[in-house]
């Protein structure tokens, strides 16, 4: 198989294997560099077409590797057709084509946040990103229970839950109310938020994370998830303890990162 579906599909595995797909939740794309499309030109040919609910800007004539809606990460070893493919966005935003794999499927429901996502933070980060990960981990979605829907409230708790957060996400974390899956709406409020955060978790349901590779978006994901997770435990037995903003304002100056003065106190 390519190196790059090789690399796509290493991801799917490594999220099943922590525990974040059950069934067919979460889903993955990854928008192709020119380099990656002419490696996999000898395996793309046009099969099937289709249409947004309404067009998609910034990502005109992109090509993106995603995964199937319906589709299980756990199968992405055995059946990586079946599991995910290629689309291409066509010249007027408005629809794509599959050019390889997605047997019997289509993208995911989650498409046009993976697409409206990779728009907005290609743009925020210079043209680094190139990954939008979904994934339905236990303890960042069991935090959401316990917090109002507040982006300051969570990246505290996450920053505080763990020395290196605020190193790895001195943006803080965004997070979206309870909304319906699946469909433009919850796509345009993610956007809203990712263009500031490299996160956005959905409360009640899971996170997309990004990344410039699939590296630095499955461990983002791992990071936050593992907060979440020290966070609740030790609130469990209760927390008497924390790192507090003038340690987090030392993190700052030691790793050279400006944390989220809007998150500060
Ligand atoms: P898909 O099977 O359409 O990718 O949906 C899974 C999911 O996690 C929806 O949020
Ligand atoms: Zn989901």
């Amino acid at each position: 198989m390519k190196d790059i579906l090789e690399r796509f599909r290493r991801l799917c595995v490594d999220g099943y294997v922590q525990g974040w797909h059950e069934r067919n939740g979460g889903n993955l794309s990854y928008r192709m560099p020119a380099e990656d499309v002419s490696d996999c030109n000898d395996i793309m040919t046009d099969c099937r077409s289709f249409s947004f609910s309404e067009p998609i800007r910034g990502i005109e004539g992109e090509y993106f590797i995603v995964t199937g809606t319906g589709r299980y990460m756990r199968n992405a070893e055995i059946d990586p057709e079946g599991t995910f493919g290629i689309i291409r966005v066509n010249d007027a935003g408005d629809g794509y084509t599959v050019l390889w794999g997605l047997r019997d499927s289509r993208p995911t429901s989650e498409l046009p946040t993976h697409l409206m996502n990779h728009a907005v933070r290609f743009q925020a980060t210079g043209g680094r990103c190139r990954v939008i990960y979904h994934a339905h981990p236990a303890n960042i979605t069991a935090l959401t229970y316990t917090i109002r829907p507040d982006a300051k409230t969570l990246s505290r708790i996450l920053w505080q839950s763990e020395t290196e957060c605020a190193v790895v996400f001195p943006e803080g974390i965004g997070i979206v109310p309870w909304m319906v899956p699946g469909g433009m709406e919850i796509a345009k409020a993610t956007c809203a938020l990712i263009d500031r955060f490299p996160a956005v978790v959905w409360a009640f349901h899971g996170v997309f994370a990004s990344g410039s590779s699939f590296d630095e978006a499955f461990g983002l994901m791992h990071t936050i998830e593992k907060a979440a997770e020290i966070y609740l435990k030790a609130s469990a037995v209760g927390i008497i303890n924390t790192i507090t903003d003038d340690n987090l304002s030392e993190l700052g100056k030691a790793f050279g990162v400006t944390l989220n003065p809007d998150f500060l106190e």
